[in-house]
Parts: structure tokens; C-alpha cells; sequence
């Protein structure tokens, strides 16, 4: 028996409830209560056959105040952005990046998924592509469908991308609110007009082009629909338990078997103690935190652990490697002489429901951003050595994976379903342009020089514009926008550009901007234990297992092998309810071999 506490709040001890025993052995041990972990918590403890402990850093903040407990960490400084350091934001509380993110809740395209299935080692055959995914965002979100009224606004929506109506509130609701600024209406209207853009059939429907797109919003309250509250509060199961303010230090192994994991108490470094697993330890850290555990627990690239003084478990070169977020520009900005008018028809009284705002997004591939550079831009990215601008000593099997995906988003980069720009339109001539796939990779690795401390935070390297492509990508979105803002429908309100502004004709200074304006970080930090086959780099096969061991799953947001062109929480529930389908041996009869094999 472990004698510290224990579940639900004794540590904060603003509740009265029981003290629950934690045991020391369960089925499963998930590390990181956060948005899959605590999602695969509930689904595997959900029949009852399982026991099962989520283990969490952060505590379990009072109800009803929104939580913002972070982590303290500052990246890298980035040689493509002007030496700069940026903070790297990720949640350090029940529910963990799902309790503090900004609840935009949108889905990749098709061809996102369907690269996943391109990356994969082929042994769960279709499943890791966007049919197998669509089961899952099926299963993982409960829709909250718009009201007739904002169909005036040009909001479409199509039943078949979302599940049925599932009457519990222990889910994670996508809601539309009735909140939508007519002032966007102008800009809906002119982009339907460029060429390509097409209106979506409905937000979840994994086309690009324009959509109205949710919030993880709770439809009764109008309060934050995440993790914790889908997939914790009230449950009360016997069988599922939740450790908070305790610290994974590493995984404990039994020969090639992950038997458990060695934690202790927030801030009580020696009180060290093992919690064993009997079927699996479920890595759900995150994509910062789970490779720092992983190399820690001797599983990553060798020379590094030798570095580190951690002994080596097992050779695994693409733990931390292959990291990769969204990057944007906070302001490419417009006057305008006279603003555009509101059309007579959305002067209707929509009733306020108190559910927020639904927000008009853009999501384009790069022959819309730009029919006449894209062609070049891909000829140019395809033409790069695949090792030139990854970290210098990069393993053979990670730039053999790394040319793989440079060799799929150069074709993609010709074809129009794979985006490169998502913008929301705020109803002012203001954007904030992301670029959605960027072709440069970082890496999270922990610092040698500080070895095995759990505490110290691993070394964030976005390297963010490394690669060049993706500061050619950024000067054709501020050219796309200024093309949209100045010409063709909204040519006739003599827009006046602000930010750049003038001085910045010639794409060399533009380039000059973008590097010195560009933020790193959308704070969806993936890919760093990516699901991709072994000679390729990966950490996880498609059956998620980690290679090298047994017993040993990820399930968070670094299994992406490349990132998706959408807000990334709503991806990560959807992994998180496939890989406890497959871990419950119900859905795919070859897993359980490979589970069986695995835990035994
Ligand atoms: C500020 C911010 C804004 C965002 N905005 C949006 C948005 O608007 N829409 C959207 O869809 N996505 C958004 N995201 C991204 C999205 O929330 C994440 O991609 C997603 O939640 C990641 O889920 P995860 O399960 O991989 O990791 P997390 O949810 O971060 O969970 C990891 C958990 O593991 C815990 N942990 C880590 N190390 C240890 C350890 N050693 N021992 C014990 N516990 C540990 C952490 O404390 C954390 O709770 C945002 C993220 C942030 C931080
Ligand atoms: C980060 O710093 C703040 C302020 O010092 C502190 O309250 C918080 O606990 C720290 N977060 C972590 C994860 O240590
Ligand atoms: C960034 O730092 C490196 C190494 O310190 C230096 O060589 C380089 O000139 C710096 N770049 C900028 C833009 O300051
Ligand atoms: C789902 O069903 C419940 C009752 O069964 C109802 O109250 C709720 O409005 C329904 N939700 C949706 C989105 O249809
Ligand atoms: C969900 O919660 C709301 C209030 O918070 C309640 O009215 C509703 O009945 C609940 N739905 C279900 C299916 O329990
Ligand atoms: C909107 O409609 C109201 C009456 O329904 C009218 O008084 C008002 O002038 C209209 N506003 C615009 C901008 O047309
Ligand atoms: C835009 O500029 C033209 C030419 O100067 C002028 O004729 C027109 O009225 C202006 N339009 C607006 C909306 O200000």
C-alpha cells in the first residue's frame, strides 16, 4: 500500500469524499491525466474488467474556476527566428492541455489521415487513415448542432460526419454557438469567389475550404467541455483511480517488459515508490513530456542516454526527433476606407444561447495561396537533400523517414485537399495566418548535461523556419491575403495595408518579416514519438506499442507522424478512443496477437 494521497482531492482538500487506497498493482498505469489519458482511463475502465490508474503531475483544480496551471518552460533559442526564445505552453493539471487550451475544436482534412495510414507500417491494414479515423471522432464527440437562424450566415452542416446522439454527458461536446459576427459575412462572401475555395460541406467533413467550426463547449452550462469533465468527474468507478500531483520518474522494467512506473509525490523527491502494471504502462504525457520520460527510462537515441549517463534499454533514435507544431504570424493587417456592408438578411435577432461564438475558418493548399509559386516551391522541396536542414548527426533511419514525408508533401503540395493556410476571419481586415504543415522538424531531447532529473525540463527546439520552404510558404500567404484583401470582391473598399505596410514589396524583405514576426508555436506540439515504422525513425508501430519492449504503449499527441491541418485536441481524442478499442481486444482480431505477445 502507498501512503501518501490518492485520488479525487484529498491533495487540494476542498472536498469531503473518501479517501480511496491507491493499490500497488493495477491492469493499466496511463502517466499524464490529460486529454487521452484521462479518455483512455475511462474507456478501458469502462467495463469493469480492468483496473486501471491515471498518474498525474498537476492537481485537480476547484471546480468551476478555470484552470491555467502550466509548466515552466522556455524553448530553445530558434537560429531560424532571429535567435529568439519562446515559452512553450502545455497543461500541468487534471485534464491537462485539454483544461487550458483556447477549446477551438476542428478536425484535420482527409488526406491528413490518410498520410498517416502512408507512414505506417501497414500491420492494422486500413484503420490509421481518415475512414478509421472518422469511426473514432464519431465515437470521441458529442455535436451540438447549429440553429436553423445561423444558417443565414452560410453555416453548413451534414449529419453523417458525426456520431449519434449519445444522451450522457460523459463525452466531449463540439457545440455551435449562435454567437457569429455578421461582419464576417463580407469576407465568406468573397472568398466562395477565389478561385479553389470551396464552401465545405460541414466543419467535420475533412474537406478544406471555408467552414464554420465549433467549441468544446458544454451545450447545458456554456462551461469548458474537456478531458476531466468527459471522461472523470462522476464516474466514481471502483476500478478506475486517479493519482494526482505525483510525478512519473520512469518506467520500471521486468527484462524487456515495462512492469510499471517509479513516481513521488509533487515536490518529495525521495519518496520514491513503484506502481506495477500487470498489462501495460500507458505512456499520455504529451508530446513535450512523454519522449523526456522515454529517454529517461533508457528508451532513445543512444548516444544521448550514454551522454546522459542513463543506461541504454533500448536504441530508439526517434525518441524527441521529428517534432513538429504550427507556426504563425500574429498580424497581417488592412484599413479600410469604407468597410464592406452587412448584408440586409443577416439583420435578423439571433437569441444569444450563451454557448460562444462560432467562428468562420479558411483552410487552403498551397495552388490556392499561390497558382503561380507553388509548382516552384514544391520542385524546390523535392529537390532538397532530406538531411540538409534536419539537426546535424540526424540518424540514417530518421532522415529515411524524414524523406518519405518530404517526398509526400511535395506531391501534396501540388494538390488542393492538402492545406498549408488556415485563417479565421474576425470580421476586421486582420489576419493571423498559420502555417499548417510546416516541412521544418524539431527536437525534444533531454539535456545531457542534467542526466536522469525528471524535474529538469527537457530541451525544447522547435527550429522553426530551419527549413526554408517554410519561409517561401509564409511569404505566399501575406501575398494571398493581400491579392484577397485588395482585389477581386473586396477590391472596390480600397483596402490600406497596415502590417507589413509598405517597404516590404520584394519576397527577400518579406522573408525578412516572416522570420522576425513568425511564433513557433499554436501550442500543438506533435510527433515526437511518431507513429512510423522503426527503419523509418518511428518510436510506435500502428498497433501504438513502443518498439524494443513489451508492454509499453503511447497514445497522446506525439504518435502523429505529421501534423494535422486543424486544432489538435479533437485528433487527439480520436486516437485516444481507437487505441482503447484496440487495447480491449474488441475491435481487431491480428492485435490480439500482438497485445497477447506484449503482455504476457
Ligand atoms: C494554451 C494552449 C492552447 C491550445 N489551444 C487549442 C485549441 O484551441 N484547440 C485545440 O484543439 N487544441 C488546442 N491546444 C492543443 C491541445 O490542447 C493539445 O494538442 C492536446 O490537449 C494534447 O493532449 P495530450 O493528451 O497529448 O497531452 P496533455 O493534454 O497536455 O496531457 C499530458 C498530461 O501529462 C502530464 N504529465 C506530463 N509529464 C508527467 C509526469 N512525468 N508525471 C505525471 N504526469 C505528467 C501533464 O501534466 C498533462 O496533464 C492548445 C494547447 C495549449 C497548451
Ligand atoms: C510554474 O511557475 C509557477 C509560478 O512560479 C508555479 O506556481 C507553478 O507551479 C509552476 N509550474 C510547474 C509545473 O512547476
Ligand atoms: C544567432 O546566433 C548564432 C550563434 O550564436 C550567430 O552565429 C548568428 O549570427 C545569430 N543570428 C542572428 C540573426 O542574430
Ligand atoms: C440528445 O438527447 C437528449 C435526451 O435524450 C436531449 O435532451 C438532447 O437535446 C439531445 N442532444 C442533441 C444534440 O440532439
Ligand atoms: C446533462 O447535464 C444537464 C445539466 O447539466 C442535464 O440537464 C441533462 O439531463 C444531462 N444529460 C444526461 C443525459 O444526463
Ligand atoms: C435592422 O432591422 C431593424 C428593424 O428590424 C431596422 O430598424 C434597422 O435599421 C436595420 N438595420 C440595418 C443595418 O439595416
Ligand atoms: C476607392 O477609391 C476610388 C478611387 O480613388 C474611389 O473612386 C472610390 O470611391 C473608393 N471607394 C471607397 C469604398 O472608398
Amino acid at each position: 500500500m502507498i501512503h501518501w494521497c490518492i485520488t479525487l482531492t484529498c491533495l487540494v482538500g476542498l472536498f469531503i469524499s473518501p479517501i480511496q487506497a491507491i493499490k500497488n498493482t493495477y491492469d493499466y498505469v496511463i502517466v499524464g491525466g490529460g486529454t487521452a489519458g484521462l479518455t483512455v482511463g475511462d474507456r478501458l475502465s469502462e467495463s469493469g474488467k480492468y483496473s486501471v490508474l491515471v498518474i498525474e503531475y498537476g492537481y485537480l483544480e476547484p471546480e468551476g474556476q478555470r484552470p491555467g496551471t502550466l509548466y515552466n518552460i522556455t524553448s530553445a533559442p530558434i537560429s531560424g527566428l532571429n535567435n529568439k526564445t519562446f515559452p512553450v505552453v502545455v497543461g500541468c493539471v487534471v485534464g491537462g492541455s485539454s483544461a487550458v487550451n483556447g477549446m477551438v475544436f476542428q478536425r484535420g482534412t482527409a488526406k491528413d489521415y490518410d498520410i498517416w495510414k502512408e507512414l505506417g507500417d501497414g500491420s492494422l491494414r486500413d484503420s490509421w487513415n481518415w475512414v478509421g479515423m472518422l469511426r473514432y471522432f464519431k465515437k470521441a464527440i458529442q455535436l451540438t448542432p447549429p440553429k436553423p437562424e445561423t444558417a443565414a450566415f452560410g453555416l453548413r452542416h451534414d449529419a453523417q460526419y458525426w456520431g449519434r446522439n449519445f444522451s450522457t454527458n460523459h463525452t466531449i461536446f463540439a457545440t455551435f454557438g449562435n454567437v457569429i459576427s455578421p461582419k464576417i459575412y463580407p469576407f465568406y462572401e468573397a472568398a466562395k469567389k477565389v478561385p479553389g475555395i470551396n464552401v465545405s460541406p460541414d466543419a467535420g467533413s475533412g474537406q478544406p475550404g471555408l467552414q464554420y467550426y465549433q467549441t468544446s463547449t458544454n451545450p447545458y452550462t456554456g462551461e469548458r467541455s474537456y478531458s476531466r469533465t468527459g471522461h472523470w468527474d462522476g464516474l466514481n468507478r471502483a476500478n478506475y483511480d486517479l493519482l494526482t500531483a505525483t510525478r512519473v520518474n520512469k518506467i520500471i522494467f521486468d527484462r524487456n517488459r515495462a512492469a510499471g512506473v517509479q513516481v513521488y509525490p509533487r515536490g518529495e523527491r525521495d519518496k520514491k515508490t513503484v506502481i506495477r502494471a500487470r498489462k501495460e504502462v500507458i505512456l499520455a504525457a504529451g508530446a513535450i513530456h512523454t519522449p523526456q520520460i522515454l529517454q529517461l527510462s533508457g528508451i532513445g537515441p543512444a548516444d544521448l542516454l550514454r551522454r546522459a549517463g542513463i543506461p541504454v534499454k533500448v536504441d530508439l533514435p526517434g525518441v524527441g526527433y521529428n517534432f513538429q507544431d504550427h507556426t504563425f504570424i500574429p498580424a497581417v493587417s488592412f484599413s479600410w476606407s469604407t468597410s464592406p456592408p452587412i448584408p440586409l438578411h443577416l439583420n435578423i435577432s439571433v437569441v444569444n444561447d450563451g454557448l460562444g461564438r462560432t467562428s468562420l475558418g479558411l483552410s487552403i493548399g498551397l495552388p490556392v495561396i499561390s497558382p503561380s509559386s507553388f509548382n516552384r516551391i514544391a520542385s524546390r522541396y523535392e529537390s532538397q537533400d532530406p538531411a540538409a536542414y534536419l539537426p546535424k548527426g540526424t540518424h540514417k533511419t530518421i532522415i529515411r523517414g524524414y524523406h518519405k514525408q518530404q517526398q509526400i508533401y511535395a506531391r501534396e503540395m501540388r494538390a488542393k485537399g492538402f492545406s498549408f493556410l488556415r485563417a479565421t476571419f474576425s470580421g476586421d481586415p486582420s489576419f493571423v495566418p498559420i502555417v499548417i504543415h510546416p516541412v521544418s522538424r524539431g527536437t525534444v531531447l533531454i539535456d545531457p548535461a542534467t542526466g536522469s532529473d525528471v524535474e529538469v525540463e527537457p530541451i525544447v527546439d522547435y527550429r522553426a523556419a530551419s527549413n526554408p520552404i517554410d519561409v517561401d510558404v509564409a511569404v505566399e500567404e501575406v501575398k494571398f491575403l493581400r491579392r484577397f484583401l485588395t482585389g477581386g470582391e473586396l477590391s472596390g473598399y480600397n483596402a490600406t495595408e497596415v502590417v507589413p505596410g509598405p517597404g516590404y514589396e520584394s519576397d527577400e524583405a518579406l522573408a525578412s518579416w516572416v522570420r522576425a514576426n513568425t511564433i513557433p508555436s499554436v501550442y500543438h506540439p506533435v510527433g515526437t514519438a511518431a507513429k512510423m515504422p522503426r527503419e523509418w525513425g518511428g518510436v510506435v508501430g500502428d498497433d501504438l506499442l513502443v518498439y524494443g519492449v513489451r508492454g509499453l504503449s503511447v497514445v497522446d499527441a506525439s504518435i502523429m507522424p505529421t501534423i494535422v491541418a486543424a486544432t489538435t485536441s479533437m485528433t487527439v481524442y480520436a486516437i485516444a478512443e481507437k487505441v482503447s478499442d484496440d487495447l480491449d481486444f474488441l475491435t481487431l482480431n491480428y492485435l490480439i496477437k500482438v497485445r497477447a505477445g506484449a503482455s504476457s
